[in-house]
């Protein structure tokens, strides 16, 4: 494959979301097939212990990649892999290119460029936003009470997760708060992509990594700390995404980031909540709730709804930092 190819292909691919922006995902050519790795230097050890939504995000690169190859025509052979870690990276599947794309494919690569984030707040999305959409690995919640009620869980969970300094302090490490970071556009979660105002932004770093935090939280005023429950509940649906226990959290990011693309194509914005899949106690009370099968791990979810106002722009690494 032509070098150039490659390069323009890593560039969509690296458009897929990843937890904190931590962009994990390594891209390489081996002569017409591209292996994509994991660098696990990208990991989160005290959100992501073990290691989910690190492969979640590297799936989405995964399918990223088909999809970008999608784009030009062609379609892709996926091999998954559990390799040997090597120089701290390790590679979890080899994309052989096929002559022909898939149709779907070609349809969706089409929304790779407008997916984003949107944190800032939904306005009431139509209902036939969400018509005859359904997944195995997904449940649609639509209802305004049980919207309500996840919108408060995902307040609570992020309130139990926040109650570890530890917590706190790797997420700050991933905050790019002042215009000045060097990473301000680059990875992890800036101002801009938080929604976040100047004045919120200048006492959050003392506030997360200290110990005034630990006492608001000692009375209880986590869940009020967090608080994303007002623009939560705005949302015209949230999905709430399963995979088989057993299974690849690799294919379940392939999934996760499909989904996410045809409510682009819905003329929907996502925003995830892993608050709801990280909390133990959370993730069984909404497992429970929404019956979600005892042989099935619930690993993300996703607010969606019509955007508020403008998305924020897109913070990613340069694509020569991705090839290795
Ligand atoms: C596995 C996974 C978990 C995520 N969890 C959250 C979350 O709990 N809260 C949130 O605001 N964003 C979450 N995100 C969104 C990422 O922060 C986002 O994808 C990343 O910052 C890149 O931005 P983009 O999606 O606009 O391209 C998650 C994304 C992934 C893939």
């Amino acid at each position: 494959m032509d070098r150039a190819v490659f390069e323009a292909i890593v560039a969509q691919a690296m458009l897929a979301p990843s937890a904190h922006n931590t962009q994990p995902a390594r891209w390489r050519l081996d002569g017409a097939c591209i292996e994509v790795h994991v660098d696990l230097s990208r990991r989160l050890p005290i959100g992501d212990p073990d290691n989910r939504d690190l492969y979640v995000s590297c799936g989405a690169a995964v399918e990223g990649t088909v999809l970008a190859l999608a784009a030009r025509g062609f379609g892709a052979d996926v091999t998954l892999m559990e390799a040997p870690v090597e120089a701290g990276l390790r590679i979890i599947a080899r994309i052989v290119p096929k002559t022909t794309a898939d149709t779907g494919d070609v349809v969706l690569a089409k929304e790779v460029s407008k997916r984003l984030t949107h944190r800032a707040g939904f306005i009431p999305a139509p209902q036939e936003a969400f018509r005859n959409w359904r997944a195995d690995h997904m449940t649609l919640v639509q209802d305004a009470s049980q919207i309500e009620w996840l919108a408060g869980q995902i307040d609570i969970a992020s309130a139990r997760v926040m109650r570890s300094r530890d917590f706190r302090s790797e997420l700050l490490h991933w905050m790019r708060l002042r215009e000045g970071d060097p990473n301000y556009h680059t990875d992890g979660l800036n101002r801009e992509v938080l929604a976040m105002d100047a004045a919120t932004a200048r006492i959050a770093p003392p506030i997360l990594g200290g110990r005034l935090y630990d006492l608001l939280s000692f009375l209880g005023l986590g869940p009020h700390l967090s608080g994303e429950a007002a623009r939560s509940r705005g949302a015209g649906a949230i999905a709430l995404f399963h995979w088989p226990e057993s299974g690849s959290m690799v294919n379940a990011g392939r999934v996760f980031y499909r989904s996410w693309l045809q409510a682009t194509a819905r003329g929907l914005v996502g925003w995830p909540a892993a608050a709801l899949a990280d909390d133990p106690l959370t993730r069984a009370d909404v497992s429970g709730r929404f019956s979600i099968p005892a042989d099935r791990v619930l690993f993300n979810a996703l607010r969606l709804g019509v955007a508020n106002g403008a998305t924020p722009s897109r913070t990613r690494l340069s694509v020569r930092e991705v090839i290795v």
